[in-house]
């Protein structure tokens, strides 16, 4: 039987197109995407650097001009997957979606520079990289820090990653479905409709998309006019350690981005302010209803990724996070299972998600050695059981969406190896 070190390598190889990698090959995601992208480039770090690198390279050459990196690069014409180039219709060297998705790229390329010695050449890649990904973090600060207060908006459900999870469902009751929208899913043809977000989920995601084409994806007024604006806690947490992370290995490069460190103690401070004594969590902010969107899901606990430099605000998380289910078989479900939203085997709405339990992990190690130690013998357990899926059954472990999914793959090798 091939070993599970094997089969991740084997996994990502297979999934592997020229220069980028597709998160899985059964037609669900037919392109690149960011956050994947990102992952993928870890996981290749074990075993290929040249890949980790090239992976990183392709994904830079889709950045735009203003600095975003968008969330999907259509590298081929292929028209499987909808929305593809033709709906978005934009693109800066590389046909792609108008959006983002969180900035954990710059925490890989931090990883992947301190654990492996790279030799010149590859380090001039790699300064090509940093340079590049200050320009991306600066355009948050730029265009979706609407108050200047050093947390940021995201403008559609799928920037957060997490693209169907309960915390959006108020903002998108606010949505006002374009009349006579007229599109076709594609993700049904090839999973699940029990595990895949609602069609009211996608009239909405659409007509965002259509508003934001007809204003041509011009960022002041995006972040001005969207119907959906939501200050994320998971988003804002990862684009704090993004920035903390770039700071750091600027200096590895003899780079000056101290500009960017200022920007790290007013996030801070702003978004404590999204610490709820009473629940003892962090909550989004629904910038359009004015209201705190109170869900207990995974993603308010990757402020432990954000390495607050608070440790009695990090240790009343930990605590309230042992509570929410790592004693069970398999965790982190994507929502409290007590929460009334929760639903077992829909998308972000509840099953186990790898990079969630990575994320989690990489917040823990620093804080709480037995408990992140617990996260990952459990994460590999059920990879090693279970093997490469999107997602998973928090009851049973039963394999949910796509089969040889790449970030669960990559995750696996940086788990394994660490
Ligand atoms: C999808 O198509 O489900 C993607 O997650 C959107 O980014």
């Amino acid at each position: 039987m091939i070993d599970t070190i094997e089969l991740a390598k084997k996994t990502l190889i297979q999934n592997r197109k020229s220069g980028y990698t597709l998160p899985t090959n059964n037609n669900l995601y037919p392109a690149q995407w960011n956050w994947d992208s990102a992952f993928i480039s870890l996981g290749y770090s074990y075993f290929n650097l040249e890949y980790a690198i090239k992976e990183l390279e392709t994904l830079l050459l889709g950045q735009w001009e203003d600095g975003m990196i968008p969330h999907i690069l259509f590298h081929d014409n292929d028209e499987t997957y909808f929305p593809n180039h033709k709906t978005w219709e934009c693109g800066n060297k590389i046909p792609s979606s108008g959006i983002t998705q969180p900035p954990i790229v710059a925490t890989i390329v931090k990883k992947i520079l301190d654990q492996n010695k790279l030799d010149q050449g590859q380090m001039k890649r790699m300064e090509v990289i940093v340079k590049k990904l200050k320009k991306y973090l600066e355009w948050f600060y730029n265009f979706r820090d609407k108050n200047k207060i050093g947390l940021v908006s995201i403008i559609h459900p799928w920037e957060s990653g997490l693209d169907n999870s309960p915390i959006w469902d108020g903002p998108l009751d606010k949505v006002k479905i374009e009349e006579n929208l007229k599109y076709e899913r594609r993700d049904l043809n090839v999973s699940k409709s029990e595990n895949r977000p609602l069609k009211k989920d996608y009239d909405a995601y659409i007509t965002l998309l259509n508003q934001f084409k007809k204003i041509k994806y011009n960022p002041s007024e995006i972040v001005n006019n969207s119907m959906f604006n939501v200050i994320d806690i998971g988003f804002n947490s990862i684009l704090i350690r993004a920035t903390k992370d770039l700071v750091e290995v600027a200096k590895k490069f003899n780079l000056d981005f101290s500009d960017l460190k200022n920007r790290i103690s007013m996030s801070e401070e702003s978004l404590i302010k999204f610490y709820k004594d009473e629940e003892q969590s962090f909550f989004s902010y629904d910038f359009i209803n004015h209201d705190l969107i109170k869900i207990d899901a995974i993603s308010n606990y990757f402020i432990l990724f954000a390495n607050l430099e608070n440790k009695d605000m990090n240790n009343k998380i930990i605590n309230k996070l042992k509570k929410y289910n790592s004693q069970k078989e398999y965790f982190f479900t994507t929502v409290n299972p007590k929460d009334q939203t929760f639903e077992e085997t829909r998308y972000w709405r509840g099953p186990v998600w790898i990079n969630s339990n990575w994320i989690i992990y990489q917040g823990l190690i620093n804080k709480d050695r037995n408990f992140s130690t617990l996260i990952k013998n459990k994460t590999l357990d059920l990879l090693e059981n279970k093997k490469f899926y999107e997602y998973y059954n928090f009851k049973n472990g039963d394999c949910l969406g796509a089969k040889n999914f790449s970030w669960s793959a990559a995750l696996y090798l940086d788990f394994k190896f660490n």
